[in-house]
């Protein structure tokens, strides 16, 4: 008998793999990124007892991991920017732009303390920043509980609309 043809045999999980184990997959995915994403923030935070070079490296990863986060989150983030203070979640809107504000004025101070060795009015701002930063990421996740609880129950689409 002739073997099926190529196309068939390949394994395609969206075809085969029983929908519970999918969706168990996703919410280990899920769990799995944004552990690591929080872990790399205290990580970014703790590191600075490690020397300028280390923890501005730990920063520097805690910029590319946000910056992938906000890019996953692109269809809530193009909805804000189109609806502003209109958005139904118009207390999210505010806060992530807040947020962000406090994320680019820590990363923007840090290089003057790394690079310039600035140890007065800058490492003041990156310092009073960087505690305001890692306290509104804990506030960024009790917002977002209910669409943390819907993922961890596996019933809930991402704020991009994704499963
Ligand atoms: C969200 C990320 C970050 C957090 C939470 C954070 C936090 C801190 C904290 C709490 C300090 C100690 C301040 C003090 O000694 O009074 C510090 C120092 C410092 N930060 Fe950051 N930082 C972050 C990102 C960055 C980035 C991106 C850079 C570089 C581009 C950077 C460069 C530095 C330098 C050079 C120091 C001085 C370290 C030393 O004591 O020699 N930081 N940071
Ligand atoms: C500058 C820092 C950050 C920015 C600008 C940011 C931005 C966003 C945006 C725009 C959303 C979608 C709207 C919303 O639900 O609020 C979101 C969702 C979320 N963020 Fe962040 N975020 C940041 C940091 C973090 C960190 C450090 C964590 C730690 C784990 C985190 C965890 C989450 C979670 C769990 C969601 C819901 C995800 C989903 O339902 O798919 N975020 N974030």
């Amino acid at each position: 008998m002739d073997a099926p043809p190529a196309t068939t045999r390949i394994a395609d999980p969206a075809i085969t793999s029983p929908p519970r184990r999918r969706r168990a997959h996703r919410r280990t995915t899920f769990v799995l990124v944004h552990a690591g994403l929080l872990a790399v923030a205290v990580f970014a935070m703790a590191s600075h007892e490690m020397g300028a070079t280390v923890h501005s490296l730990a920063g520097l990863a805690l910029v590319g991991a946000i910056a992938w986060h906000v890019r996953s989150q692109r269809g809530w983030v193009t909805s804000a920017a189109r609806r502003r203070l209109a958005h139904p979640e118009r207390t999210l809107v505010v806060y992530n732009v807040v947020l962000m504000g406090t994320f680019a004025t820590v990363t923007l101070s840090g290089f003057p303390v790394w690079i310039g060795d600035d140890r007065g009015a800058m490492l003041r701002v990156h310092d009073v920043s960087s505690l305001a930063f890692v306290s509104m990421v804990f506030g960024h996740l009790v917002l977002n509980r209910h669409r943390l609880a819907a993922r961890l129950r596996r019933r809930g689409r991402s704020a991009s609309g994704q499963p």
